[in-house]
């Protein structure tokens, strides 16, 4: 089994990597294979909107065409057994960085049903994890819980 976390903190060994790495060492104890990867280790930008992903017979349906950074990151994730994310919370929603991977990562899925669908092939667990400052009535009164609930929403998976 594959494990992969997503740090999306430019700090490597701060909230956010501390609370993925223990995360890894506790899959790792059930004998997963586990790989931190650090996003702002890779120059990548966010999705461009070419919709290669989209064309239907094309050689890009169903996975991300740009070429960068990411471009390997994403092959690998594409074979993973479960996937942590973790952002430090910056001005009351995931850092810019987490923000670009997961318009790549998520779009290249997305496929234009009614309702929309997944084209990712498997089900696989997933989890989220914030690191703020903020007291959780602060938390409230911003409403976090509306912009971190739609993350949730759209690590969901929905049948094809
Ligand atoms: C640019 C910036 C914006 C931030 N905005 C918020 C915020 O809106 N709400 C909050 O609770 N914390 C905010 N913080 C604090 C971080 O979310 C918090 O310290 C986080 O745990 C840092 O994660 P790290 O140690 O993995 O880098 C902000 C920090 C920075 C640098």
């Amino acid at each position: 089994m594959k494990v992969y976390a997503i740090n999306g903190s430019p700090r490597k060994k701060w909230n956010t990597a501390t609370l993925l790495e223990y995360a890894l060492a506790g899959a790792a104890t059930q004998g997963a294979e586990t790989e931190l990867i650090h996003l702002y280790d890779l120059t990548y930008k966010g999705c461009t909107s070419c919709f290669s992903c989209k064309l239907k017979g094309g050689k890009s349906y169903g996975r991300c065409a740009m070429n960068d950074g990411l471009t390997p990151v994403l092959e690998k994730l594409a074979q993973a057994d479960a996937l942590i994310l973790g952002s430090p919370i910056y001005f009351g929603t995931v850092a810019g960085e987490m923000r670009s991977f997961m318009e790549r990562l998520l779009f290249q899925y997305l496929a234009y049903t009614k309702p929309p669908s997944t084209l990712f092939t498997r089900k696989i667990a997933t989890a989220f994890m914030y690191t703020m400052n903020v007291s959780e009535e602060v938390m409230k009164e911003f409403q976090y819980p509306v912009h971190l609930g739609m993350n949730e929403n759209y690590l969901v998976p929905r049948p094809a």
